[in-house]
């Protein structure tokens, strides 16, 4: 896509090689991910100012453990090797990998040669993430330790003549406490690069490029209102203007006033030039989740009906060209790893539609992370609201309600919702907090409202902080402000006479409650 300079990181299987290109993009140096197994002329094709082997939990002396070829060394790249991937680089090149007699795992003090190229500007005892039970006992020929701690003899190596470097620890991790320096020497220091990946000018060149790839031709985008479907269509709209049609199925399970929101920035009255479809489907969805109580039945009708939606107004339009997807770089390296055990159906508004009848599909953010397409959507001018919305799942809703879903509850949990954002917004806590949504418990209580009688739901309150999503922890939020929250919406709801906190982790919870 582009000729830009770059790093590539090559992907051992470890948990962190997201992170580490999304450090060193940090450092404005374009970084893809790549499996451990690209051959090598594709990498001498890429031409990579620099590569980097990440983590993975297995062992580099093993017959048949991840290993590159050994002629990646003879390219002249600069090579960082992590974790595992120090261990493959040291036992490759002749060193030797064993089990270490101490294994190490958690923040520790490492003593780094501050002389190293890699750790310029770095304390010569500094703190550092450790996670293993192999070691580096001696370095290769040609190598020397620079880095230690009093169990790990080798906690970091180098070659500075064939530009190899290696370090035990994690740099890319939060608990690494200068890792970002470490990082940003083998970037700058050791790479030679200059730091020019902006998103400026990203957002520049792919609007070029989509007007070019697009010609007179035209383009569907099934818009949901969140940020990578809304940044993906402003985008197109940029780039060819009335030859994009959007369609936001409103399925009758989005945020209070979100559907009119969408709306007025899409619709007619919004900023951008292009075809806006909403379709107001919410009765359609109402009635086909009827009855039905199942977390995942309700996760598939919800999924098959918005593409069924979908599918009836794109045939409506006609050939299309271009199908648009806001596919973003997460999921591009998650779906090409082993996929773990499914925990929920994931679904994102605008699966693919199998009937519909198009060319080729355009993701043009999938070389992006989140926080990369929020830049690149401040840069297109969207509005911040839009632009910094907390993820909102596709199946909305309808996995806020446990049990069957109706018009009823839907208003219900819309309305508290409303009430918890407004009263988080106002205490100042939208920034500090990662998620946060009311949900409705199935479960209805007695209790007394004036001098009767109630017998009404309870509502949830969920809030988590995480950085990944993936791991999630219940937020500190000042029990003066949930006191609030709940004589609002007690008050203000109708059908609901009990308010609680969910004090949940995930694991064991997930941040929805379906
Ligand atoms: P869980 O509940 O699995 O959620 O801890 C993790 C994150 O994913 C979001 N989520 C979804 N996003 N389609 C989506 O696009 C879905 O079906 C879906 N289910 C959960 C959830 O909001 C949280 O941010």
């Amino acid at each position: 896509m582009m000729s830009q300079e770059k790093i590539i990181v090559l992907d051992f299987g470890g948990q962190y090689n997201q992170l580490i290109a999304r450090r060193i993009r940090e450092c404005n140096v374009y970084c893809e991910v790549y499996s451990y197994q690209m051959s090598l002329d594709k990498i001498k094709e890429m031409e990579p100012k620099g590569i980097v082997f990440t983590g993975g939990p297995n062992s580099a002396y093993l017959e048949d453990s991840p290993k590159c070829s050994r002629g990646i060394f003879e390219l002249g790249i600069p090579i960082l090797g992590i974790c595992y991937g120090s261990q493959v680089m040291a036992h490759l090149l002749g060193g030797s990998v064993k089990t270490a007699p101490i294994s190490e795992y958690g923040k520790t003090e490492v003593e780094v040669n501050t002389s190293s190229p890699l750790f310029e500007g770095v304390h010569s005892s500094t703190v550092c993430w450790m996670s293993h039970t192999d070691y580096i006992e001696s370095p290769p020929e040609g190598f020397r330790a620079c880095a230690h701690t009093p169990v790990c003899p080798v906690a970091a190596m180098e070659d500075p003549k064939r530009r190899l470097y290696a370090t035990q620890f994690h740099p890319e991790v939060m608990h690494t406490v200068e890792g970002q320096q470490m990082l940003s020497n083998f970037v700058f220091k050791i790479c030679g690069c200059a730091g020019d990946w902006k998103m400026g000018s990203f957002v520049q060149k792919t609007i070029g490029e989509l007007r070019q790839k697009v010609g007179s031709g035209k383009v569907l985008c099934a818009l949901s209102g969140g940020v990578d479907s809304s940044v993906a269509a402003v985008l197109l709209a940029k780039a060819v203007g009335k030859q994009l049609t959007c369609v936001f199925v409103d399925h009758g399970l989005l945020r209070k006033n979100e559907g009119d929101e969408v709306a007025a920035v899409f619709g007619p009255q919004g900023p951008y030039d292009l075809n806006f479809i909403r379709v107001n489907a919410q009765e359609r969805f109402y009635s086909k989740l009827a009855g039905v109580e199942e977390p995942e039945r309700k996760r598939k009708i919800i999924g098959e009906e918005f593409i069924r939606v979908f599918e009836e107004e794109a045939k409506k339009i006609g050939a299309v060209d271009y199908l648009v997807q806001g596919t973003i770089y997460p999921d591009v390296i998650e779906s090409g790893l082993g996929k773990s055990a499914t925990i929920k159906s994931h679904h994102n508004v605008g699966g693919l539609p199998d009937t519909v009848d198009f060319k080729e599909i355009i993701e043009p953010l999938r070389l992006l992370f989140k926080d990369e397409v929020r830049k690149a959507g401040k840069e297109l001018g969207i509005a911040e609201y839009l632009v910094n919305r907390q993820p909102f799942p596709g199946p909305g809703l309808g996995i806020r309600i446990i049990g069957e879903v109706t018009k009823e509850k839907v208003k219900i949990v819309q309305d508290a919702d409303a009430i918890y954002r407004e009263e988080i917004a106002s205490a100042g806590l939208a920034g500090k907090i990662s998620q946060y949504f009311a949900a409705l418990t199935n479960m209805r209580s007695v209790g007394v409202m004036g001098d009767f009688r109630t017998y009404d739901y309870a509502v949830a309150l969920r809030a988590v902080t995480t950085t990944d999503f993936m791991t999630a922890e219940c937020a500190d939020i000042p029990f003066e402000v949930l006191q609030r929250v709940m004589n609002r919406i007690v008050n203000e709801v109708k059908g609901v006479n009990r308010v609680f906190y969910d004090l949940s982790s995930k694991p064991p919870g997930t941040i929805e409650f379906e």
